[in-house]
């Protein structure tokens, strides 16, 4: 697979994420997207197997069944770029019916290279697929794979998992709008949403039994201690994931066990923490039926079709660009 590679500037990027997230007054942060390294993207291709997790099974479930059907609702012919592809396993049934009916270029966008190479591994023996990835920024992907759209192309893209839901509702709708801005009228966006569910099955889903959840978690300060030399002691750290009913989402957290001073030269800072303080690691905003047609359409799309799956409740969203 030929992959473009992410401009140098990304380690500068870390860095000052680090010290903005963790300098606030206010609740301490990073940003979800830190969570993808070489291990977390690993570790993220195992939490979709655990069986709390119901929400890549449901995905996939939705795809497999429903393939032919999405597919032929988009006009075609027709690329396709997939916004943080993951593995690209759930992905094969679309790939594959679309292959069926033309040879397909598959563009996946992702921020960390392991998954592009996971990607490659796991589509590249479809018929009639040429994979280029990009390790890039969503947007900044899909800009760059828009303009190789030939005349009288459509792009098809896809944004599954629910990863959507790591943005809270405005940023969600802005983006929406943004990627609705690169495209043209007739393209088309699958968006997966996990759909409201009862509390003890969400705090389940994000905090597993065997800890694969938690070790995820942790990871990210495991990658400021690499990337960025900083001397987290993560036996202090405790992962937690938490409801926050009124905005609708599941919370992951890192909790200080005891009052702590963290250093971190590669972001040129020092940190404290008091005992039970916590970083903010990851929103997972959770969706009603009803509002992601009335989102997409604010957003300048239309919504085409929805398929929900019966056992976990979820749902498969098929928006065009009006
Ligand atoms: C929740 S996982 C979902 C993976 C896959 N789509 C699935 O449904 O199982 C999110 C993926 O998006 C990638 N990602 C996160 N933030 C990103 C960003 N800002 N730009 C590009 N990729 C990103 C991560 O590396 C990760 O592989």
């Amino acid at each position: 697979m030929l992959v473009h590679a992410i401009p140098a500037n990304a380690a500068h990027d870390f860095a000052s994420d680090v010290r903005a997230g963790l300098t606030r007054s206010a609740q301490k942060e990073l940003p979800s997207k830190y969570l993808y390294d070489d291990v977390g993207s690993a570790l993220f291709e195992v939490i979709s197997h655990l069986p709390e997790y119901g929400l890549t099974r449901a995905d996939e479930r939705l795809l497999r069944r429903h393939a032919d059907e999405i597919v032929n609702r988009v006009a075609g012919p027709v690329a396709v770029a997939e916004l943080g592809s993951g593995s690209g396993r759930k992905t094969r049934w679309l790939l594959e019916a679309l292959c069926r009916r033309q040879r397909t270029s598959y563009y996946p966008v992702e921020i960390s290279r392991s998954a592009l190479t996971m990607c490659e591994r796991e589509l590249s023996d479809i018929d009639s697929i040429s994979i280029v990835g990009f390790e890039r920024e969503y947007l900044d992907g899909l800009l760059e794979v828009a303009a190789y759209r030939r005349p009288g192309q459509h792009l098809f893209v896809l944004f599954l998992g629910s990863t959507i839901g790591n943005f809270d509702r405005p940023a969600g709708l802005r983006f929406l709008a943004e990627v609705r801005w690169i495209l043209q009228p007739g393209d088309a966006l699958l968006l997966g949403t996990d759909l409201e569910k009862s509390s003890s099955v969400l705090l389940r889903a994000y905090d597993d039994e065997l800890g694969v959840t938690a070790a995820f978690n942790l990871n990210l300060l495991a990658r400021v201690n690499h990337e960025l030399g900083a001397n987290f002691d993560l036996a202090q750290f405790e992962h937690s994931a938490r409801i926050n009913h009124e905005a609708r989402c599941v919370e992951m957290h890192l909790v200080s066990r005891r009052k702590q001073v963290v250093s971190i030269p590669g972001a040129n800072v020092v940190v404290e923490f008091q005992e039970g303080e916590t970083i903010w690691t990851e929103a997972s905003h959770k969706y009603s039926v009803g509002e992601i047609c009335r989102t997409a359409t604010e957003a300048g799309f239309h919504c085409e079709a929805q398929w929900i799956d019966d056992e976990w409740p979820f749902a498969e969203n098929l928006l065009v660009a009006e």
